[in-house]
């Protein structure tokens, strides 16, 4: 394994602002507050960070117009002062709706009324501090083609993901603005509406600039590289910024140096399949170290799907990370020129 000794052995983030990607992490407001090796970890390797809960609408506006800034503003103190970028994770999801929200009826003026102050608050308390929004996160269907049925879409209709980007645009002009999913890494069924659905928005002029491919994978079944690479691709090809926006390469129990090993090449190809796409700007896991990971709570018999271990040792995977990042063949995009660059 790698020591952390910055000196002999740069750490991600500077491999990674050599390449000019960006790389980061999502992060909790409670180990930022109360574990120092937490905040350390971060600050040394990463130059992102993404809120895992903090900005959700639950607990950011907890009760109607009641906003609880508290664990959002902490992630943006922290990002400001290590020279962090700071992704806002996310503005409108099916799966975030308070008791407020969904026990009563709406009419569709009065929830677009809700949905326009959410956004303006939120984004106005962050402009110019949150680099890129994920203001609509899974809004496409799993099985039917199609948007899903949700509180957003049954009452405002298709068009709320137009008027949820119209109205972040409004609060910030300069914030970077993606539509997040997960399933549409590769190239299938729902990849492919997801490009028809931000093609037409852009036809439509809607302010989308990126898109987030979530990437919440088994460590041993994953789309191929060059499918990842593809698919990004022709997101780029309409002028999209891409980023890999909820890395993990989750491990079935028991957890072997095999299976270690197994997952450090993934993260190497994936890493690698992100440089080599066009536009991707920035690589971020779905959490730093798998003491605090989502993956054993919401999948029985999974583990140990991030790059640091239980006690911030780097594993394999940081390695083949380390390694991706750090390969000096040709470039094939260069530094400086994926998106506006990351802002070290
Ligand atoms: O904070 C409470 C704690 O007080 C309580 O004791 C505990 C008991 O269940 O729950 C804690 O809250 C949990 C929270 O995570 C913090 O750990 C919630 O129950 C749990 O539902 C919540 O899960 C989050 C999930 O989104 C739902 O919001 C995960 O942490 C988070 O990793 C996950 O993130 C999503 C992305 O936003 C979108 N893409 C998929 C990704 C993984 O599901």
């Amino acid at each position: 394994m790698l020591a952390a000794d910055p000196s002999t052995n740069p750490p991600l983030r500077t491999l990674a602002g050599a390449r000019g990607i960006g790389i980061g992490a999502a992060v909790a407001p409670g180990p930022l507050a109360n574990d120092p090796a937490y905040r350390a970890t971060l600050a040394r390797e990463m130059n992102m960070i993404v809120a895992e809960n903090c900005m959700k609408l639950h607990q950011i506006q907890p009760r109607q117009g009641q906003y609880d800034f508290a664990g959002a503003d902490a992630l943006a103190a922290f990002a400001a002062s290590n020279n962090m970028r700071l992704r806002g994770h996310t503005l409108v999801w099916h799966q975030s709706a308070p008791g407020w929200l969904k026990d009563r009826q709406w009419s569709r003026a009065e929830l677009l009324n809700v949905l326009s102050q959410h956004i303006a608050t939120v984004v106005g308390r962050y402009k110019g501090r949150v680099c890129c929004w994920d203001v609509v996160n899974e809004a496409l269907d799993d099985k039917t083609p199609g948007l899903r049925t949700s509180l957003w879409h049954d009452v405002i209709g298709p068009d709320y993901l137009d008027h949820a980007f119209r109205f972040a645009h409004a609060a910030d002009p300069r914030a970077k603005l993606f539509y997040n999913d997960y399933g549409t890494e590769g190239l299938n069924r729902k990849s492919d509406e997801q490009y028809a659905m931000l093609k037409a928005m852009l036809a439509r002029g809607v302010p989308v600039h990126g898109v987030g491919f979530q990437c919440h994978f088994v460590f041993d079944s994953y789309p191929a590289p060059e499918t990842l690479v593809s698919n990004m691709n022709r997101f780029a090809d309409l002028g999209l910024e891409t980023q890999i926006t909820e890395l993990d390469l989750r491990i079935s129990t028991p957890v072997t140096p095999e299976k270690l090993e197994r997952q450090a090449r993934a993260y190497g190809e994936i890493f690698r399949a992100a440089l080599e796409a066009r536009n991707c700007t920035a690589v971020l896991t779905w959490g730093l170290t798998d003491k605090y990971s989502w993956v054993p709570a919401f999948f029985k018999g999974f583990d140990a799907g991030l790059l640091f271990d239980k006690d911030y040792a780097p594993k394999p995977a940081h390695d083949a990370v380390h390694q991706a990042l750090s390969i000096d063949a040709d470039l094939a995009v260069p530094p400086g020129s994926r998106g506006a660059g990351p802002k070290l």
